[in-house]
């Protein structure tokens, strides 16, 4: 009894499966049948089928011609990589939109032979074929063939005037070590009248500046903003450069050529915007400089805080007046000042042969040991001590230096002095970033003009200067040093002419 009750059960949803498959498999015969016979076509793509390609690419081919389909199948090596498969599908149906946008606006055909930096797995490559920009590459530190191959920005290896239209999507050429040399190689292997989009984040006008000024070869056509695909690239600005046959005709890369001994520099209307936007000056003498200039640190508003500093060909700080290695350079500039992940070159500059030995051993260092002037020339200065400080560390200071004198009273030394403006000009470029902090004793009166008249001023993008003048003393109340003639009113003319002219300058102690 029992034995059979539980045996008929099974039969009875045994049959009622057979049944059921029965009915399906008639249906899928059927559907086949109609697929083939009555819609007359070998299985199209967006059809359904038994034959179907993996699912991934059929989703990204739906609405592509049978024909455009195939040749786009014939292309791809696999399906796209386990897990990454969905994001891989958004990825390319983004791209797709973006080049049908640029096709559209006749900055990329058909009949374009196409190239896509920093390509990564190639669907930016993907989506120009299934666009039907059959002749498109990319190239990506790793290949990923037949997309990508391997191939860096700053050495493409294509040969010159190769490309109708070169690509860099998400955001990759923000985060190159050479930009500078990746847009020359970019310029070199694209035609005559070629364009070249990019995808950056370049938000703010500083760094959309700097990018277009990485690129002497092209006109800016067109840039737009537009929501990314996914949260690591959330807001793109998409520019479109062009390149010119005659790239001296090109405004932008006349009006840097900065330091004629003409004393203008271009400012763009970004920067005097920063300089505007940066934290007030210290308009009313501190009664306790020693407090109110030390604090002030805290208001100030860094170039990098406020922009994006990318796009720039090399990141260099100048230490004038470096003193210690751990006083300004490490103390401050290795650890507070804010430095997008910018590996920075630094010039330590400092005359007094009393540091010279610490920075023997110090790496990405590079020591001038002689004194920022105005020319050549060999220079006497004394050395000063000051009363209130014990160690002989931070007492010592050079005073002020000038010209050889004969006359010497009070400990005096000589020591080489050189044109700073002239080694500027010589050591950076208006596409590098350079921050400069200057602490020189009051040679920055000397300084600073020379620095204007020969154009130099127009290299330093972020300037921390120490103006000397008769403080009052944290010592004896009611004394001012003596060891500087030039009154706070000077100091406030000197930032504020500064300002003026387009320098961020803050104060600094
Ligand atoms: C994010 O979007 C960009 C396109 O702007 C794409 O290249 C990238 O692969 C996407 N990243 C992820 C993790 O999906
Ligand atoms: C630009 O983007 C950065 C993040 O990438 C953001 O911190 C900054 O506020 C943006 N600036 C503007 C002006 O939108
Ligand atoms: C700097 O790099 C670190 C780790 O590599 C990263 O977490 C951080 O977001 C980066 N910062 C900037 C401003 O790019
Ligand atoms: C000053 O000295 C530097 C370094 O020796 C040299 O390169 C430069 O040409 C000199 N300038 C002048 C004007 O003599």
């Amino acid at each position: 009894m029992n034995t059979q009750m539980e045996s008929g059960k099974p039969n009875s949803v045994r049959s009622v499966l057979v049944r059921a498959l029965v009915v399906g498999v008639l249906l899928l015969l059927v559907r086949f049948a109609y697929v083939v016979t009555i819609a007359g076509e070998s299985c199209k793509l967006s059809d359904f089928c038994f034959l179907s390609p993996p699912e991934n690419l059929d989703l990204v081919v739906s609405g592509a011609t049978a024909a455009a389909a195939n040749a786009v199948r014939s292309t791809v090596p696999s399906p796209p990589r386990r897990g990454e498969g969905k994001d891989w599908i958004e990825a390319v149906r983004f791209y797709g939109s973006v080049f049908r946008d640029l096709v559209s606006e006749g900055f990329l055909s058909r009949a374009s032979r196409a190239l896509c930096i920093e390509s990564g797995s190639g669907q930016d490559v993907f989506a120009l074929k299934e666009i039907g920009v059959a002749d498109s590459v990319g190239v990506s530190k790793k290949a990923s063939r037949p997309l990508v191959i391997s191939g860096r920005p700053h050495r493409l290896p294509f040969g010159d005037e190769t490309f109708d239209f070169v690509f860099s999507g998400g955001g990759r050429f923000d985060k190159l070590p050479r930009p500078l040399d990746a847009a020359a190689e970019i310029a070199r292997t694209l035609k005559p009248e070629g364009f070249a989009v990019f995808h950056v984040r370049a938000n703010d006008t500083y760094s959309f500046d700097s990018f277009i000024d990485l690129f002497n070869c092209c006109q800016p056509v067109r840039s737009r903003d537009f929501a990314g695909l996914n949260t690591s690239f959330p807001k793109i600005r998409e520019i479109v450069l062009k390149k010119v046959s005659d790239f001296s005709i090109l405004s932008h890369s006349v009006k840097n050529s900065g330091g004629d001994s003409e004393n203008s520099c271009f400012v763009s209307e970004s920067k005097r915007k920063l300089v505007r936007d940066a934290e007030p000056l210290i308009v009313d003498e501190p009664l306790k400089p020693w407090i109110t200039l030390k604090r002030n640190i805290k208001n100030v508003k860094y170039l990098p805080s406020m922009v994006d500093i990318n796009f720039k060909n090399r990141y260099v700080y100048v230490d004038v007046g470096a003193r210690s290695y751990g006083s300004s350079i490490v103390s401050w500039f290795r650890k507070q000042y804010p430095k997008q992940n910018k590996t920075f070159e630094v010039y330590a500059i400092e005359a007094d042969e009393h540091f010279h030995e610490e920075y023997k051993s110090k790496k990405r260092v590079t020591l001038l040991p002689y004194a920022a002037w105005v020319k050549n020339e060999t220079l006497s200065f004394e050395i000063y001590r000051d009363p209130g400080q014990k160690s002989e560390d931070k007492g010592r200071g050079m005073g002020r230096i000038q010209p050889v004198q004969s006359s010497s009273d009070g400990e005096v030394a000589k020591i080489e002095g050189f044109d700073f403006a002239e080694w500027l000009k010589n050591t950076v470029s208006e596409k590098d970033f350079v921050v400069m902090k200057m602490d020189v004793e009051g040679t920055e009166f000397d300084l600073i003009p020379r620095l204007f008249e020969t154009g130099a001023i127009c290299l330093i993008d972020e300037l921390f200067l120490e103006c000397h003048y008769n403080r009052w003393q944290r010592c004896c109340p009611g004394e001012r040093t003596s060891k500087y003639e030039k009154t706070y009113g000077q100091c406030l003319d000197l930032f504020t002419s500064l300002r003026q002219s387009g320098v961020l300058v803050h104060q600094w102690w």
